[in-house]
Formats: structure tokens, sequence, C-alpha cells
């Protein structure tokens, strides 16, 4: 029999008390019902990631694209802040490369008054300009 469909479930908020820790964790649960796919859970609140792009490579870049290029696809679960999405989002996606080139990737979004769905017609500051 094949393997499990390996997928990264990426958080996109670091906020303290954050609601994202719910969102994704419904969303863990509707993954379990399929049983065809392993999660990891990729919180940038725990990878220990520099505060600025550096020239040298840090240690915990480092074993973010390891863990980004071992997954088979990927769900990001973010907050929409200020018609975007959160600054840690933004750091680990710029913090990898070639990891994910070419391989699924989902969205789950959750927001205020605009539910998360501003970030979605807003193409100036769009998750849609993301595509591995
Ligand atoms: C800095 C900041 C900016 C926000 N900007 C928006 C926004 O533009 N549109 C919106 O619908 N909600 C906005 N919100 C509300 C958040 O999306 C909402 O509270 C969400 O649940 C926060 O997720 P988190 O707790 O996981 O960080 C903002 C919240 C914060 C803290």
């Amino acid at each position: 029999m094949r393997g499990k469909i390996r997928t990264a479930l990426i958080y996109g908020s670091t906020r303290e008390g954050r609601f994202c820790d719910r969102v994704a964790g419904w969303v863990a649960s509707e993954i379990a019902v399929r049983n065809a796919f392993s999660v990891d859970f990729v919180d940038p609140d725990t990878l220990g990631l520099p505060s600025r792009h550096e020239r040298e490579l840090a240690p915990a870049v480092a074993r973010l694209r390891e863990r980004i290029g071992k997954a088979d696809a990927y769900i990001v679960v973010t907050p929409e802040y200020n018609h975007g999405y959160p600054a840690a989002l933004k750091f680990v996606i710029d913090s990898v490369r070639d990891e994910w080139r070419a391989k699924p990737v989902g969205f789950v979004s959750y927001g205020g008054l605009s539910g998360g769905l501003a970030r979605w017609s807003n193409s100036g500051s769009s998750l849609r300009s993301f595509t591995p």
C-alpha cells in the first residue's frame, strides 16, 4: 500500500492568544477524517526563525526548508491582517525556495469584519501571487 500524502499545515498567525490554533485544529480534524494524509504542523511561532533575512543560511531556515521539502502538499491557515496576511507568514513564504515548487497548496482564511475574504479580492497583497 502507498504511504500517506504528507501535508504541511502552515500557521499564519503568531499573535499571542491567536485564534489560528482553533482553525488549524479544525482543519486537522477534517484532514484526519480522510485517513489518507499525515500532517506536519509548521508553526512559525515555534520555528525559531531569525527576525530578518540573513546572508548566511540560518539553521532554523534550513530546517524549515527541509520540512517544506518533505511535504507533498500544503494547507495555509491564516487570518486577514490589514487586508493582507501576517508578517510571520510572509517570512515563512519568503524563506522557502524550490522546496514546494509544483506542489499543490490550499488556503483556509478567516478574519474579523471581512471574514478573511478581502485578501482574495485585493490582488495587491494577495496570496494569489503565492503559487508554489
Ligand atoms: C493587526 C490586525 C489587523 C487585522 N486586520 C483585519 C482586516 O483587515 N480584515 C479583517 O477582516 N480582520 C482583520 N483583523 C481581525 C483578525 O483577522 C481576526 O481577529 C483574526 O481572528 C485574528 O487571527 P489570530 O487571532 O489567529 O491572529 C485584524 C487583526 C489584527 C490583530
